[in-house]
């Protein structure tokens, strides 16, 4: 007989049922609160959002950005680790912007080109990071203090750069001739946040926002996908703050135009979110790629840090970070995001896995670059071209991955996997092709305290309709727990993990899974359960908690996805005629109580 405590579910709620509901739809005993949404003012002189849309790009840059992403609560006495629960630091990411819903009436374009200046520079500060000071009262409500902590980071905020690539020669710009600063960070995914109490945001789809109209593309700009027009068109508006999107080779040499500016992107960016008059810095020993998230497995003392960070781009891979030196508690350990070696993930079939050095001193790295016929002059040309390195040591192309979380008391390591409609080879670790519906695998380090170069591995779950899904217990996903394309993953304390989803187009529009959703999965005994369905159009991403887990904190992105500036989808979450709105949302217990 199992004691007491085992027998207790520790999923015991109602699963919520698949709905399209233009609403949040919780368990029974739970409420759900709106908060910052876009739009919010949370500094400077708080500029109230008009729901016309007329804020201009000033007040943009003083009120919370569009399309929240990755999210991470600082309690206030972090720096002292302590626990405090009522009064903390929200800091969250905004991935990138709709401009139909951004201006009044859509974006401003003839020829091709974008006409209006202001609002480029709007769209550019609807992007980055928000970091609020909040404060729970005594009924358990969250307010945003006016503090001079809250902080807007956007598209054009000057940064630093660090770490082997800086200062490298296809880092210098026309801004930064010396090639130790840029400009702004942008499409930032998901999250992470560093045992030092600092918050790490993710630059992903960065590479659609640079033009270049060079006949041939170098190797860092073609391998990442930049095309011939920006997403947005930034780089058609006059001015060197716009021009800087256009990477076409001009001048005499690098420090005369922007051909390297992409380069400045696809990094790891850490930001004290405790200082508000602090630069963020572009850690480049983390790798340049399509960024989702980073993930820490605990730190302990003595030992080096150790994270993990997925390329979410179809057939792209998983990378491992291992410090140089040890992690020191109570102590500014940045460096120790600078100073390191930098693997990738290679899934062999026998359910073993080896992390494979992607380190210009390392004698097999070399012995493969070699046989490839690939060279590389310095570390950091290797980091700016993550991809091709990991490509030339036989690295495990991936169904696109998304967030790692990394389980409490196991170490064990969870990574979903979105989906990957290129996929023509299936493989051990990716065993659909197609893959329309994603999975999640997971493995455990050999070595201790996940120092170490192998592992071993089994997949967690696969996504998909009844009919084609496994749960952790080898049956069929059922209708408590069906899901497709799993991206947002998070433990919380007790070793539950947390699943969102990001599906979108015929999935989300019809058959079985319904609007976007979280779920609760247990590793301990299998048990599947949704928790949390999205309004339409929707992706929920983006988890946080309170250490006392009686509010955790939840992003919806992009509600009323494919609206127009006058027809809207959805109205998520104002109301009728009101355009429709990202924002996070709070979810507490009824009784007050842990959340789980
Ligand atoms: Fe921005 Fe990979 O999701
Ligand atoms: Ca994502
Ligand atoms: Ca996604
Ligand atoms: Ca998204």
């Amino acid at each position: 007989n199992a004691p007491a405590f085992q027998r207790r579910s520790r999923l015991p709620f109602g699963a919520v049922g698949v709905t399209r509901a233009d609403a949040i739809t919780v368990p029974d005993g739970y409420t759900v609160d709106v908060f910052i949404p876009w739009g919010t003012p949370i500094c400077g002189s708080y500029p109230a959002y008009l729901e016309d849309a007329s804020n201009s790009a000033e007040d943009q840059a003083q009120q919370t950005g569009m399309h929240h992403d990755g999210m991470h609560f600082f309690p206030m006495d972090a720096r002292f680790k302590g626990r405090k629960s009522d009064h903390g630091l929200l800091a969250l990411n905004h991935e990138y912007v709709d401009s139909a819903l951004l201006h009044p009436n859509g974006p401003s374009v003839q020829d091709g080109k974008r006409t209006k200046a202001e609002e480029v520079r709007k769209e550019i500060n609807a992007h980055g990071v928000s970091v609020v000071e909040i404060k729970r009262n005594a009924r358990g409500d969250w307010a945003v203090l006016p503090s001079a902590r809250n902080r807007r980071i956007t598209g054009a905020t000057p940064m630093r750069i660090e770490g082997p690539a800086r200062g490298h020669e296809l880092m210098h710009t026309r801004y930064s001739p010396s090639g130790t600063t840029t400009r702004g960070t942008l499409n930032n995914c998901s999250n992470g946040y560093t045992p030092w109490g600092t918050y790490l945001t993710c630059e992903e789809n960065w590479a659609g926002y640079f033009a270049s109209r060079d006949a041939e593309l170098p190797r860092h700009l073609e391998r990442y996908g930049v095309g011939t027009a920006g997403r947005y068109g930034w780089e058609t508006v006059p001015g060197d703050e716009f021009q800087r999107f256009d990477a076409t080779t001009i001048g005499e040499d690098a420090r005369s135009d922007y051909r390297n500016e992409p380069n400045t992107f696809g990094w790891i960016v850490e930001i004290d979110p405790f200082d508000p008059d602090s630069t963020p810095v572009k850690r480049t020993a983390l790798g340049r790629f399509a960024h989702e998230g980073l993930v820490f497995a605990p730190a302990k003392a003595g030992w080096p840090v150790v994270c993990y960070s997925g390329d979410d781009s179809q057939n792209e891979y998983i990378y491992k970070y291992i410090s140089r030196d040890r992690y020191r508690p109570l102590r500014d350990d940045s460096r120790l995001l600078d100073e390191g070696t930098l693997y990738v993930a290679r899934f062999n079939p026998d359910g073993t896995g080896d992390w494979l050095a992607l380190d210009f001193e390392d004698a097999s790295f070399q012995q493969a670059c070699l046989t490839a016929g690939v060279q590389f002059r310095d570390q950091g040309e290797v980091l700016i071209n993550t991809r091709l390195a990991a490509d030339i040591v036989g690295a495990t192309k991936m169904d696109r991955p998304e967030w790692g979380a990394v389980h409490p008391d196991t170490g064990e390591v969870y990574f979903t996997l979105t989906n990957n409609s290129a996929r023509q080879e299936a493989n051990a670790a990716n065993p659909r092709s197609p893959n329309p519906y994603g999975h999640i695998v997971r493995w455990r380090e050999d070595g201790r305290n996940n120092i170490g170069t192998t592992f071993r591995w089994d997949l967690y779950l696969l996504a998909g309709p009844e009919s084609d899904s496994r749960d952790p217990r080898g049956r069929s996903l059922d209708q408590d727990n069906v899901l497709a394309s799993p991206d947002g993953l998070w433990f919380d304390d007790e070793g539950r993990l947390w699943i969102q989803t990001d599906m979108s187009g015929s999935q989300l529009s019809a058959g079985p899974f319904g609007n976007n959703q979280m779920l609760v999965s247990d590793p301990k005994t299998g048990q599947t359960k949704r928790f949390l369905v999205g309004p339409t159009g929707a992706e929920i991403t983006g988890i946080t908690s309170t250490p006392d887990f009686r509010t955790v904190f939840v992003n919806v992105q992009h509600p009323g996805e494919g609206s127009t500036p006058t027809q809207y989808t959805s109205v998520w979450p104002d109301g009728p005629r009101r355009r429709p709105r990202s924002a996070t949302v709070i979810i507490r217990r009824k009784d007050g109580g842990r959340v789980l």
